[in-house]
């Protein structure tokens, strides 16, 4: 996993039948997702253009929620502004070398990514850690990939008990940032912890979410 991980950076490449009979499947075809989504269009605002899904604004990508293969909108500037002032924050105040690692992918660097991930580890187990092409938040241009210094825990679990990773998870909120797969929430989310995944949702929304301890999925009803 280490090894492959450490990669991530270098690919910077189914009713016949009566009217009675119908309506009594209709009504089991409704599922828990399904619910759970209007249940969202009560409480927050989603919107769909140009094939991007937005809730009260924000763009929403997940395992279930895609972006269009042709989306590719670059690296958010107010975004990247903000990494860079926390980055200079924490390495000029704080004492840390955080570093940024990776930020925005096209869906043509995400599907290079995703097969090479799958041809070494099988599509079960990239499954967890990558998403496939479509699928990605960093193809939002609002996700970003943060580090230390000396690399050496880039990418993995460890990451978290570095200086950096300590101070990202103390600090990112503050500056629009969430973690965006926490731990404890795989099943929330559908991917394993990543310490160094940050996207950007701005100040309001961080600052909620890391009060509540929650996820984008939870906070928007949108679940795995
Ligand atoms: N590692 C995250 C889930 C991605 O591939 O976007
Ligand atoms: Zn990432």
């Amino acid at each position: 996993m280490k090894k492959l991980l450490l990669t991530a950076g270098v690919f910077t490449f189914v009713l016949p039948g009566c009217g009675v009979q119908k309506e009594a499947n209709v009504q089991e075809a409704t599922t828990d997702e399904e619910t759970r989504q209007e249940e969202t269009k009560k409480q927050h605002q989603v919107t769909k253009k140009d094939g991007v899904m937005y809730v009260d604004g924000h763009v929403f990508a997940n395992k279930k929620v895609n972006l269009p293969n042709d989306y590719a909108p670059g690296e958010d500037p107010k975004a990247r502004a903000e990494l860079n002032r926390m980055m200079q924050d924490a390495n000029t105040k704080d004492g840390t070398s955080l570093v940024f690692c990776s930020g925005f992918r096209s869906y043509e660097t995400q599907t290079q990514l995703y097969n090479n991930y799958v041809a070494r580890d099988g599509e079960a187990v990239a499954n967890k850690y990558s998403a496939k092409p479509g699928n990605s938040e960093h193809q939002t241009g609002l996700a970003f990939d943060v580090g230390s210094a000396n690399a050496s825990d880039d990418f993995q679990m460890s990451f978290v008990e570095t200086k950096e990773g300590q101070w990202v998870k103390a600090h990112a909120h503050e500056y629009g940032f969430i973690i965006r797969y926490p731990e404890g929430k795989e099943k929330v989310t559908g991917y394993q912890y990543e310490p160094w995944h940050l996207r950007y949702v701005g100040k309001d929304l961080a600052q909620k979410i890391h009060d509540q301890n929650t996820t984008l999925e939870e906070y928007f009803n949108y679940g795995m």
